[in-house]
């Protein structure tokens, strides 16, 4: 087999088989099939696409590149959600928790923020001390003690996926469906899962700007999900405007605490509570050896007022701490959140206008926080913990000229005046209450 008629063929838009996908894979991690064929490779995927199975076998064979977490022994159904990414997306650090508490494992593998979306492995450097550099067996003790692990994807998880990854993003390549779904699905595969929610965001916000590209990705990662063993769900849901109020990794955790016992914005409960829903729904079907259905209204409140209880009766937010304290981590920052990362120059930005607000633009948010410090343009770049947005006046409130719609956070002063400026672009003031966005935009349970 040579690496020349792989890329040939993909070229030429046919189909390549499972051995040739795995040749490939296998030929770069090791160094006989260099980069310059790998990304000639990847620009062929680009332009020409893949089959479903095709896909299915990229994948598989990424997985393969590294370890599979060895769930024997770990009593519980495996389960874990994935975010495609969005801006003030930290539905994961209240869910973890929640689903340790309701007795599921989740075996978290996370990633950093890039550009205006955030990561989970940032947001948790603000905790001091705390530590996402763990191996495959860390994780595997922090199920059985705690019920939930969060690691940065490291050597032993699709190395595959990383060496992949870095070449996609210097290559032009990484806005391609087929190459995300397997990038995602080899990692989140790679947790020794047997259920997987997705919450594939669509808007301004979000990788996948247009609804039916969003949609085309979650049947695709729904598709590899459950050929693989693993029952998948995905929701579509809005990023057209920031998640909650924090954007910036403390200002995040923070906000992640006061969720967990029970006060945050409506759209970042509302959002958590149907994600818990669903992951409790999957896990069911999974105990009961069924197919998970569309949920009606009924039963998706049903499984919301099984879930408040335990945030209510302070059971999640008791998990987190246990997590933080497992990897290492100061659990004080939970109850004290100044001994979390702080800005030295805070800022609010006043309305010029007097009206309702329309449109908060997820993307001039995330990009806002950027400038401040809370996110990074190249993998390699240094983040301000401390840095980012607090929203004042979210989608759907009224506001009055000179009043505060937003607060910057930063440790760069000089940083603040083009933020400010870039935060203010994106609204838009009507004279009417504007109608609510919706938050689920569609469920796919199987394809
Ligand atoms: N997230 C990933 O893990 N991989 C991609 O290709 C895109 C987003």
């Amino acid at each position: 087999m040579r690496a020349i008629d792989i890329i040939r063929k993909k070229r030429d838009g046919e189909a390549i088989s499972k051995e040739e996908t795995a040749f490939l894979i296998n030929g770069h991690l090791k160094g006989d099939v260099p980069d310059y064929q790998m990304a000639s490779f990847l620009m062929a995927v680009y332009h020409n696409g893949m089959a479903d199975e095709e896909t299915i076998a990229l994948t598989e064979a990424m997985l393969a590149s590294g370890r599979k977490i060895d769930m024997s022994g770990i009593q519980g159904v495996k389960i874990d959600k994935h975010s495609t990414g969005g801006v003030g997306d930290k539905t994961s650090l209240i869910l973890a928790p929640l689903m340790a508490a309701m007795g599921l494992k989740m075996p978290m593998v996370a990633g950093r923020g890039l550009g205006h979306t955030g990561g989970t492995i940032d947001k948790l450097a603000s905790i001091p001390g705390l530590r996402t550099s763990i191996s495959v067996d860390d994780v595997r003790e922090n199920l059985k003690t705690v019920g939930f692990s969060i690691m940065g994807q490291n050597s032993e998880i699709a190395p595959s996926d990383k060496r992949l990854y870095a070449l996609r993003d210097a290559t032009a390549t990484v806005e391609s469906i087929p190459l995300i779904a397997a990038s995602i699905m080899s990692k989140k595969l790679a947790e020794g899962l047997d259920g997987l929610l997705l919450d594939v965001k669509t808007g301004s916000g979000a990788f996948m700007k247009d609804p039916e590209d969003a949609k085309k990705l979650a049947r695709l990662m729904v598709k590899i999900g459950n050929s693989m063993g693993v029952k998948t769900v995905a929701l579509i849901t809005g990023m057209d405007t920031p998640l909650g109020r924090a954007v910036g990794n403390a200002l995040e955790v923070k906000e992640c605490v006061t969720a967990l016992k029970g006060r945050c914005a409506p759209d970042l409960m509302e959002l958590t509570m149907v994600l818990a829903a669903w992951m409790a729904h999957i896990s069911d079907s999974i105990s009961e050896e069924t197919e998970p259905q569309k949920m009606n209204e009924t039963l998706l409140k049903r499984y919301k007022d099984e879930i408040w209880d335990y945030i209510e009766h302070g059971d999640a937010f008791k998990k987190f701490i246990e997590f933080i304290d497992a990897q290492h981590g100061n659990p004080d920052a939970a109850f004290d959140p100044s001994l979390l990362p702080r800005a030295e120059h805070i800022m609010p930005i006043l309305s010029p206008w007097s009206g309702f607000i329309k449109r908060l633009d997820a993307y001039a948010a995330g990009q806002a926080s950027v400038i401040l410090g809370a996110g990074r343009n190249r993998m390699e770049d240094e983040i301000d913990l401390a840095a980012g947005i607090v929203i004042g006046k979210k989608p759907g409130d009224p506001v009055a000229a000179g009043e505060p719609v937003a607060t910057l956070y930063t440790n760069d002063a000089s940083s603040l005046g083009k933020a400010e400026k870039l935060f203010l672009s994106g609204i838009e003031i009507s004279d009417r209450e504007p109608a609510k966005a919706r938050l689920v935009h569609e469920v796919i349970t199987h394809v």
